[in-house]
């Protein structure tokens, strides 16, 4: 684990030392951006730290409602639900649609905050292959007696797979199902206008595909969010007890969400310069001869066969003052892998330096 002595940006400061930063899920560089560091600044002068109630009792404030219909214009929906973080958007979401679906059927490396999410009540979970739509449609086809409600990554946090919704979603629809995308990764990301995969696989006008996402990563701040029709967004703050009950979303962290969705509408060439930087750097680690995903997403993974291979290659790296950890998650994978996170704001030079270390890496160490 590395210690951070500094925010996050193209570069780091951890135990006194600068290190190029290819970690965590900033892909736009908004973490830092001065502007929404102003607005988190001015809503701490206005508000304070924090509203110390939630949203149901006395917690909502303007600044909340805002931040909605921002949100909600952003994708282009009737309204949105904003909510302590990203993780509780899965509870939530399965929590409010229970009574339209008896059975869940989620990728087998569904992320932790979707397993936990599960309601203990519901009578059965089954796990399709990663990312197989044909499995899927097996199981499916096995448990016709069942309301089904298919829940998968729409971006996996670790390899920066797509899920193949444009696969999943016909088999889903064939069944009468309901299908959730967990899209944390893609919020901002992907699609035309960064609306997620839905966007990215032309979906956006389907029925029945519900979102869960986030604005901890692309969009720079933190908390998540739910957007969708008045009577969805009506059930949540009605019948959620997760929502009910916990703190309502701090006034920076609010204000900061603001910011940054102003700057994603304002600003669209962040979202092209991150895949365009990613598309390159993927292209050149996979021509080294090193395993990884293919994906046009900011996740990069380098996959190794061994543990202690990719624990080496991460430590060479920060011997070398760059940042890209071996990954030690919660997720069901069968893979040692670490993970390079591309931001919009890496100079070519950062990526040349990376890209340089782990030819010399590679050389040494010839076969993964
Ligand atoms: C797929 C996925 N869902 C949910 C979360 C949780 O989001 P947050 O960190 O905003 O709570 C994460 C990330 O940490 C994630 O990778």
């Amino acid at each position: 684990m590395i210690l951070l002595n500094s925010g996050v940006g193209n570069y780091i400061f951890s135990n006194g030392k600068e290190y190029s930063y290819f970690g965590g899920n900033n892909y736009l560089g908004l973490a830092n951006h001065p502007s929404v560091r102003e607005a988190a600044i001015r809503a701490i002068e206005k508000y304070g730290v924090n509203f110390s109630a939630s949203r149901h009792t006395t917690g909502t404030a303007d600044i909340h409602l805002e931040l909605e219909k921002e949100l909600s214009a952003f994708k282009r929906k009737e309204d949105a639900v904003v909510f302590a973080s990203g993780y509780q958007g899965n509870s939530i979401l399965l929590e409010i649609l229970k009574g339209r679906y008896s059975t869940i059927f989620a990728d087998q490396s569904a992320h932790a905050s979707i397993i936990s999410a599960i309601p203990a009540d519901v009578v059965k979970v089954m796990y399709y292959d990663h990312c197989d739509a044909g499995h899927l449609e097996n199981l499916l086809e096995h448990n016709r007696d069942s309301d089904p409600l298919i829940i998968t990554d729409g971006v996996f946090a670790l390899t920066g797979e797509i899920a193949p919704l444009d696969e999943i979603w016909p088999v889903v629809k064939k069944y009468k199902g309901i299908l959730v995308v967990d899209d944390a990764h893609s919020t901002g990301v992907l699609g035309n206008t960064g609306k997620g995969t839905p966007e990215h696989f032309k979906l956006l006008k389907e029925e029945n595909i519900f979102q869960t996402e986030t604005m901890s990563k692309a969009l720079g701040g933190y908390g998540g969010f739910i957007s969708g029709s008045n009577d969805l967004t009506e059930l949540i703050r009605e019948r959620s007890a997760t929502y009910q009950a916990s703190t309502a979303l701090p006034p920076p962290i609010a204000a900061a969400g603001i910011a940054s969705l102003k700057i994603i509408n304002d600003n669209p060439d962040l979202r092209i310069q991150v895949i365009h930087k990613a598309r390159m750097l993927r292209k050149e680690i996979s021509g080294l001869g090193l395993e990884t995903t293919h994906y046009d997403t900011p996740i990069i993974p380098i996959i190794f066969e061994r543990a202690e291979k990719g624990k080496g290659l991460s430590s060479y790296l920060e011997d070398n003052g760059i940042i890209a950890p071996f990954m030690n998650y919660p997720v069901r994978q069968e893979m040692h892998l670490i993970r390079i996170a591309v931001c919009a704001n890496h100079t070519s030079d950062q990526i040349e330096i990376l890209l340089r270390l782990l030819k010399k890496w590679k050389d040494k160490n010839e076969k993964n």
